[in-house]
């Protein structure tokens, strides 16, 4: 099914840009990458899952210095061939227990990536490597859906995310162990090509405990980019976790 560079292997890396490319536009990018300019404040920072770059050649641009962990040297060599991409340093690694020099005042994993952990366990030690790599006072920054489970008719497992004429999405969803599968669809070059990527869901309140579990706290969460307010009827959020000063 896949290969050291996980699901993200060099099938799916050569087109990642492309099929993501609603993520790559400026409007999508810059409120992103200005509040974590933001809560980098004077400090590096540290992306978990860099990938492609998506976020971390626009963030160095902006003058903040930036490592990266990434399990995907597929992933990497595509940063690589981008102006400016063979001046972050990036370990390949899991980002749950991967090791990288120094200290940072942000740490950030965005679109989904924390649900790549498909364990609590993994996920437990990813905060707890995180808030390891934090200078006192730092912080934790996560982009990530709220599970769908109220859009999930009761003994229901499949949910459509995506419908256009050439691309399908559906969730497949296993409530009893928070698993979710998200099955990709799409017609390139006239064949059907599949991608599969399984993700384990939490709740807010579930990222909350394991930030307390790696002694963080929650210092914000938005529903989005621009600080939008978190409510009941949001999707997603950006929830930001500090280590104490
Ligand atoms: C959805 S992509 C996001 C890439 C980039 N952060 C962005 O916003 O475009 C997820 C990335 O995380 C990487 N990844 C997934 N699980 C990982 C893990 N446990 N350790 C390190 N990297 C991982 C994948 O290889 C992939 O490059």
């Amino acid at each position: 099914m896949h290969d050291e560079d996980g699901y993200f292997d060099e099938r799916v890396a050569a087109r990642y840009d492309e099929s993501a490319a609603e993520m790559f536009d400026p409007a999508v990018v810059d409120p992103v990458v200005d509040l974590l300019v933001e809560h980098a404040g004077s400090g590096r920072a540290l992306e978990l899952g860099i990938g492609t770059g998506r976020i971390a050649l626009p963030l160095a641009q902006r003058g903040v210095p930036i490592h990266g962990i990434e399990l995907s040297k597929a992933m990497l060599a595509r940063l690589r061939a981008k102006p400016g991409g063979e001046d972050i340093p990036v370990a390949i690694g899991d980002f749950a227990t991967t090791i990288v020099d120094g200290t940072f005042s942000l740490a950030y994993l965005v679109f989904n990536t924390i649900m790549n952990l498909t364990t609590q366990a993994a996920q437990v030690a990813c905060f707890r490597n995180v808030a390891a790599h934090l200078e006192p006072g730092g912080c934790f920054l996560v982009e990530v859906g709220v599970p769908g489970l109220q859009r999930l008719p009761p003994g229901e497992t499949i949910r459509a995310f995506h419908v256009s004429e050439t691309r399908w999405g559906f969730d497949e969803f296993d409530v009893a162990r928070q698993g979710l599968i998200s099955h990709h669809f799409e017609i390139v070059d006239g064949r059907l090509e599949r991608f599969s990527v399984p993700f384990r869901y939490a709740w807010p309140s579930e990222l909350d405990l394991m930030a307390q579990l790696a002694g963080m706290s929650l210092r914000d969460r938005w529903s989005g980019w621009k600080r939008e307010p978190f409510t009941s009827d949001s999707r997603k959020h950006v929830s930001v976790w500090e280590k104490p000063v």
